[in-house]
């Protein structure tokens, strides 16, 4: 990275405002003269972060943190003065001729390739006579919409981009390293996206980090193609249409989060603003920070059938710790935005947006509802609380919460105050009950652990092998996943991507939480834990065999003597599976 000339330095100083450039990654609110907002270089509960339009400075009377626009982006972004500089000035459009024999940084040679794709999908797009725009307008899309989104067309073709990187000088290895190209066995390198209506998805300054491809056939498989993590391209942080929601969520001070790409254009064809969409991924925790740092609210918009309930609640896990206000929206089963805009129209859409209740009043309901008379129905409907109440940060909302809830189910809130605390603690505040979303038996936590080892060491699953794993695991959505890990892993490597488009719902969306969490096994833990599943799957299958014998020979009149075995299995399972995580897992 070169010297950069003063003037230059002078001018970029010029142009740059120091409120719009730390507004983009911080809430801010005017405060007589300055603005003020949560310090991003501490943590801290309430602002003592302040920009000065004046002096186009910013200073943290908590941290001590301060400086001009070029500190500021050094620190934020983890960046040298001259990337600094230079990434301002390319924001205000001041050219910086490039001094020769300085080594480029790789994230600027993946932005280079990538800049190129969008143009030539751009072109591509607006060539005459392509079938990805009769397949936009027949979905709805006009002309705007299409320019807004800079929505592109990827040919069928094997080197269409491969092609115009080579024209520009550009290797192939970065066109690969961008997700753009894959390489062959054989040698050389073709094109990803394909015959595609391709999505360009870009960070927070603007830059295109990696795109996502709509199949245009139904036949065509996978439905959504993604360009695959890089250095540039995090998907546990990446939004589709981050850059243009920034503004809107700043001023409404929210943003309303979807799963899909064409989701994020219905919202804002029905004139919604401040809407972002993840990539291909459940929301994760960075998602959850990122949002927090531009604004108080989230609006979710989810499908009202159970998996969609659930989503909600596991993405509440993540929003909550943050400090956000959750709103959700329930559409009618199976349907998302997109089909509910065209179903019932624009204003239905926006009002459902509008109206969108706080997303714990929405969970408590469904927990009442699913019955609060008796003594035990009222402790798990508690317990099943519990888990999320104990996320809300502040104390006022959360006593707040437990006397609703103390109401909603018929309870004393001093009895759900001690519930969510016995929650915190880790203790099981029901008894009953162990996580969130719902009820998961021993079992169920075991293969969820046996999946995240098998996702980051796809190799293992040979120690088990397919077969023998369906024929011990009782059928059930983890179980499908993991013996789809198991054959994926075959290859040596689990494309969750690929993966995701086989399986079918249940087992999709956890496959697609499991692969956006933060775990990090240990390669022996990891063996050991595979090694250890399978001994407590035999010996499972062991006890099932022998209870089916005796059951045989006790029946036909098994009444209450089948009464007792269901308590020993409860046992016998207990025993085997029941809170005992893996070695090296998290407690
Ligand atoms: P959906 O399958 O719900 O599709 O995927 P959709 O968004 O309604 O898409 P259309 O309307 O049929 O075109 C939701 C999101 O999940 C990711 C994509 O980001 C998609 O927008 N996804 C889906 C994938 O990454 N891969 C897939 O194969 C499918
Ligand atoms: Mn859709």
């Amino acid at each position: 990275m070169g010297w950069i000339a003063d003037e230059i330095i002078q001018q970029i100083r010029d142009r740059v405002d120091i409120v719009d450039l730390v507004g983009r990654t911080v809430s801010l609110r005017k405060a007589g003269r300055n603005y003020k907002g949560l310090c991003p270089f501490h943590d801290e509960k309430t602002p003592s972060f302040n920009v000065n339009p004046d002096r186009q400075s910013f200073y943290c009377f908590g941290c001590h943190e301060g400086g001009n626009a070029f500190m500021f982006l050094m620190k934020a972004e983890n960046l040298t003065f001259p990337e600094a500089a230079r990434s301002l000035a390319r924001e205000c459009g001041i050219e910086i001729p490039e001094n020769r024999g300085g080594e480029r940084g790789l994230s600027e040679r993946l932005f280079e390739a990538n800049d190129l794709a969008q143009a030539r999908y751009r072109a591509a797009l607006a060539a005459p006579g392509n079938p990805a725009a009769a397949y936009l307008a027949e979905r709805g899309l006009d002309a705007a919409t299409i320019a807004r989104f800079e929505i592109g067309f990827a040919p069928d073709s094997w080197e269409f981009v491969a092609h115009a990187l080579r024209e520009q000088g550009i290797p192939a290895e970065v066109g690969e390293r961008a997700g753009l190209l894959a390489a062959r066995k054989t040698g050389g390198h073709y094109d990803r996206l394909r015959g595609r209506v391709v999505f360009p998805i870009r960070d927070v300054r603007g830059r295109v980090i990696g795109f996502g491809g709509r199949a245009l056939g139904s036949e065509q498989e996978p439905k959504y193609l993604n360009t695959p993590e890089s250095p540039i391209f995090r998907k546990r942080e990446a939004f589709f249409g981050f850059p243009l929601a920034l503004e809107a969520i700043r001023r409404l001070d929210r943003a309303v989060v979807v799963e899909g790409y064409f989701d994020l254009i219905a919202l804002h064809r029905a004139g919604v603003e401040g809407v972002v969409a993840t990539c291909g991924t459940a929301l994760t925790a960075e998602h959850a920070r990122n949002l927090r740092r531009r604004g108080r609210h989230v609006v979710l918009l989810f499908d009202g059938d159970e998996a969609g309930q659930r989503a909600v609640e596991r993405s509440m896990e993540l929003l909550l710790p943050t400090g956000l206000r959750v709103r959700a929206a329930a559409l009618p089963a199976g349907e998302d935005p997109d089909t509910f805009l065209a179903a019932q129209g624009a204003d239905a859409l926006r009002a459902l947006v509008e109206a969108a209740p706080p997303a714990l009043d929405l969970i408590i309901h469904r927990a009442v509802a699913r019955g609060c008379r008796t003594p035990w129905q009222k402790a798990d409907a508690v317990a099943s609380l519990a888990g999320l109440l104990r996320l809300v940060p502040s104390p006022v909302e959360r006593a707040e919460l437990c006397v609703e809830v103390g109401i909603a189910v018929g309870t004393e809130p001093r009895h759900v105050e001690a519930a969510v605390r016995a929650s915190a603690r880790g203790e099981d505040p029901g008894q009953a009950i162990a996580s969130v979303p719902r009820r998961r038996d021993g079992l169920e936590r075991v293969l969820e652990w046996l999946a995240r080892c098998l996702l980051e060491y796809p190799e293992l699953g040979g120690r088990i092998g397919r077969e023998l794993f369906t024929s011990l695991a009782p059928a059930s959505p983890i179980a499908d996943l993991v013996a789809a890990l198991i054959e994926a892993g075959e290859g040596g490597r689990v494309d969750v991507d690929a993966l995701c488009e086989r399986l079918a719902d249940p087992s999709r969306s956890l496959l697609r939480a499991l692969a956006a969490e933060d775990v990090r096994l240990e390669r022996a833990d990891a063996e050991r834990t595979v090694d250890d599943t399978l001994a407590s799957l035999r010996r499972r299958r062991d006890t099932e065999s022998q209870r089916a014998l005796t059951q045989q020979l006790r029946d036909p009149a098994a009444d209450a003597s089948s009464l007792l075995l269901e308590k020993d299995r409860r046992r016998l399972d207990a025993e085997d599976f029941n809170d005992r995580p893996p070695a090296g897992s998290p407690p």
